[in-house]
């Protein structure tokens, strides 16, 4: 196995709380302890695409621990395979691999570190198959990678739904009110569940589990009745009715996953105003949940995600996926996770401890 000499470090797909904390720890592990060189891609794949790299050294990679967003930037639209042009006006979409290949080879790049989720982990995975030595890192605050019991990023995006929720609720009792907050996720309900939980909602609503309006709007009632006049709805975007069907909000066009989710928080709290005459009220938390300071976990998490990473490159690894399995850092292989998403089981523990304490999930 030859040695690695100079690698690429990118971040890719949706921007999360630590992503700066692994780019930190993956330079300063590669440079300082094994001679390593570090350029920084921009922008995800669209930098690799159009060549724009610029090395990294000690000072570009500090005091930026507790930097929220990604010092490189990064990109949630483009994929190396379908690339949109412009011919005449018109978008066409061309594959445009080879091109990234090339960068790769005149950058002399001996190996790619790429931080991302399960989109960029499918797109890292096709150059894997081409020859290229890749070690994936897997962010995210949806917490749906496979593969992995956490991502980085998830604990903040739920500590941060938790303070709203926490504040939301002292307005809806002050005011007898339901107040239905949606957090972000995508097809998994791990924020909605977490946050719900912490924050102690009377309603948590998740894809994995589609929900009945009746059992939610009765749920409401039967609080009212026993003397609770207020209701906290914590609902994933991604949640839908029994038979129904997710509420997207846009559609991103050129994008390799067009569809955004958003709306069923508006839509819930509609029908329950109008099925059990509580006023009601909708908060959509948004990019709010990924923006800014990591919490220490993930800032912990990172910096040892980041560091495996070298680690395995420098022990002759290859293709890995770095992941925590039973509270241990390991790793396995990138293209086992790819095409796959990590969501809540119907006989999740927390589910069922939520359940016993009363939370309904509306079915
Ligand atoms: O995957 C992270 C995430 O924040 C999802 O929870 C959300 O559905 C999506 O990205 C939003 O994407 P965008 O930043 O393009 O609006």
């Amino acid at each position: 196995m030859s040695k690695i000499h100079r690698i690429g470090v990118m971040t890719a797909g949706g921007d999360c709380p630590g992503l700066n904390a692994v780019i930190r720890a993956v330079a300063k592990t590669a440079m300082s302890k094994h001679a390593i060189d570090v350029i920084g891609i921009e922008d995800g794949f669209l930098g690799l695409i159009q060549n724009r790299m610029r090395p990294l050294n000690n000072e570009s990679v500090s005091n930026i621990l507790t930097l929220g967003g990604t010092i490189l930037g990064t990109n949630n639209k483009v994929s190396p395979r379908q690339y949109p042009v412009n011919v005449n006006g018109t978008f066409e979409t061309r594959d445009v691999t080879d091109r990234c290949l090339e960068h790769i080879a005149h950058n002399q790049l001996d190996a790619l570190v790429v931080i991302g989720g399960d989109g960029t982990m499918a797109m890292t995975s096709d150059f894997v198959r081409l020859g290229i030595n890749c070690i994936g890192v897997p962010k995210t605050i949806d917490n749906d990678l496979w593969g992995t019991d956490v991502t980085f990023g998830f604990a903040t995006a739920v500590s941060i739904a938790t303070d709203a929720l926490d504040r939301v609720h002292t307005t809806a009792a002050s005011h007898h009110r339901a107040m239905v907050v949606e957090v972000m996720g995508r097809n998994a309900g791990w924020i909605a569940l977490y946050a719900g939980m912490a924050s102690g909602a009377d309603v948590i609503l998740i894809p994995e589990i589609p929900f009945d309006i009746h059992t939610i709007c009765q749920y409401v009632t039967d609080r009212s009745r026993r003397g609770k006049r207020f209701s906290i709805i914590c609902v994933s975007e991604g949640a839908r009715p029994q038979g129904g069907l997710q509420v997207v909000s846009r559609i991103v066009p050129n994008s390799h996953q067009p569809a955004r989710l958003g709306g069923i928080g508006q839509k819930v709290a509609e029908e329950v105003e109008a099925a059990t005459g509580t006023e009601t009220r909708t908060i959509t938390l948004g990019h709010v949940q990924r923006g800014g300071t990591p919490v220490a976990a993930d800032r912990v998490l990172a910096t040892e995600f980041g560091g495996k990473a070298i680690e395995l490159l420098s022990a002759g690894e290859r293709s890995r996926l770095v992941v925590m399995k039973d509270g241990k850092v390991t790793h396995i292989p990138l293209q086992d996770a790819e095409g796959k998403q990590r969501l809540i089981l119907p006989d999740n523990p927390l589910v069922k401890a939520a359940r016993n304490i009363g939370t309904c999930f509306g079915d």
